[in-house]
């Protein structure tokens, strides 16, 4: 099985793809199904800046496209700070836990710890 620092070195690699033109800021989101696959996503960027989406989008777009469902998923590894929305996003995924570097430092907290009190239906 993929430790978190080799889930967060594919975000890293993953970001390398990003498509941040406006910001200039990459981002790389590695996400680790419960099946043992991993599912990348980058920050893609437009020139109407508010549709411009986030790693973390990306990447659990693409693996609930693919058929996984909220709760398929152990460990989301992101290059940044998990956003406001994200976090959001990452509560809604049911994520173990989520792996990110603040600064030069590498963290780990689960959704709540990112999230208090998170809105739920
Ligand atoms: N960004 C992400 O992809 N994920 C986050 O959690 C934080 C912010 C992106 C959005 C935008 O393309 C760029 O970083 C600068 O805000």
């Amino acid at each position: 099985m993929m430790t978190d620092a080799e889930l967060l070195a594919r975000a890293d690699a993953a970001a390398a793809r990003a498509y941040a033109p406006y910001s200039n800021y990459d981002v790389g989101c590695a996400v680790l199904t419960r099946d043992g696959r991993v599912i990348e996503g980058v920050n893609v960027e437009n020139a109407v800046y508010p549709l411009g989406v986030c790693a973390e989008c990306t990447a659990f777009s693409r693996a609930i496209a693919e058929g996984y469902r909220p709760g398929d998923f152990v460990v989301a590894a992101v290059t940044a700070s998990p956003c406001g929305g994200c976090r959001q996003w990452l509560a809604e995924m049911g994520v173990e836990r989520v792996v990110f570097r603040h600064g030069d430092d590498v963290r780990t907290m689960t959704p709540g710890e990112l999230l208090p009190d998170t809105f739920e239906l």
